[in-house]
């Protein structure tokens, strides 16, 4: 069985943070397990909060098969799988990862996209854990596999705006018919005066609250260094709210490994 979560949200809000910390505590709490990460923004970035490089973005290669090469469909489909392997998939210690991209232009991707899905299907199927760092128009989740999400996170801030990305995209997972088992608010650079009021908001909307993060000055700190996330120290507040966070989905998780 694959634990799939997902990370979404208005863009700034802090997914791309809070993607990178859950693989830090998956990998800990988890030890023998398997993890892809998977970066569904267009904008990739969640490599350098992971410190990681990639050569090729899963977008990239689906150009390059958008006029598949002439050969038996059987023969299309192994080499594309290859190539998904060879030149998408990074694999690092602790961790897989791979980048869908940007989305497709203009063009019929038909066929290709029936590449990627059966190759995507067979490649999380490997994996005890997918971490999904995820735009807020659910691009990537839409047309392709991964509709099966046990925990959709949904990242707010202290704007009402963010409030009400998280509405869409709740409202959004409906209409694209995605399996999502829970669906949870995650508040980050919670601020105490506006608290009260964010969280009648959400209250009001019928949202379920996993926990919040506080402004971090290590993150801070990091992020002007340039230096990856993953490694923020124990002591941090942002790791030990996303591990506090982590301990109240373990029950979820439990079962499920
Ligand atoms: N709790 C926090 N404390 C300090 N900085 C934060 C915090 N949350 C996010 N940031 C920083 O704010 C910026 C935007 O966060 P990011 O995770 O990239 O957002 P998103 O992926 O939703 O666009 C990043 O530089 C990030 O490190
Ligand atoms: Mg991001």
């Amino acid at each position: 069985m694959t634990f799939i979560i997902t990370v979404t949200g208005k863009g700034g809000t802090g997914k791309t943070l809070i993607a990178s910390l859950i693989v830090k505590h998956l990998t800990r709490m988890f030890k023998d397990s398997s993890i892809l990460v998977v970066d569904a923004d267009s904008n990739t970035n969640l490599n350098c909060a992971l410190g990681i490089s990639f050569k090729k973005t899963l977008g990239d290669l689906r150009e390059e098969f958008i006029n598949p090469p002439d050969s038996s469909s059987g023969a299309k489909d192994l080499y594309f799988e290859s190539m998904l392997y060879e030149e998408v998939l990074v694999e690092s210690e602790y961790f897989d990862f791979i980048a869908m991209g940007r989305p497709e232009g203009p063009g019929c991707y038909c066929y290709v996209n029936h590449l990627l899905r059966h190759a995507l299907d067979r490649l999380t199927k490997n994996y005890d854990f997918v971490v999904i760092d995820c735009e807020a128009g659910l691009e990537h989740l839409s047309r392709r596999t991964m509709r099966n999400i046990d925990v959709m996170l949904i990242v707010v801030d202290s704007s009402i705006r963010s409030i009400i990305t998280a509405e869409r995209i709740r409202e959004l997972s409906k209409e694209l018919e995605l399996s999502v088992g829970n669906i949870y608010v995650v508040i980050n650079r919670v601020n105490k005066h506006i608290l009260p009021q964010l969280l009648e908001e959400l209250l009001r909307r019928d949202f379920k609250i996993i926990g919040s993060i506080p402004e971090d000055p290590m993150v801070i700190d990091y992020d002007f260094k340039g230096k990856p996330l993953i490694d923020l120290p124990d002591n941090s507040l942002a790791v030990k709210s996303v591990g506090d966070i982590l301990s109240r989905l373990y029950p979820l998780i439990k079962p499920m490994i």
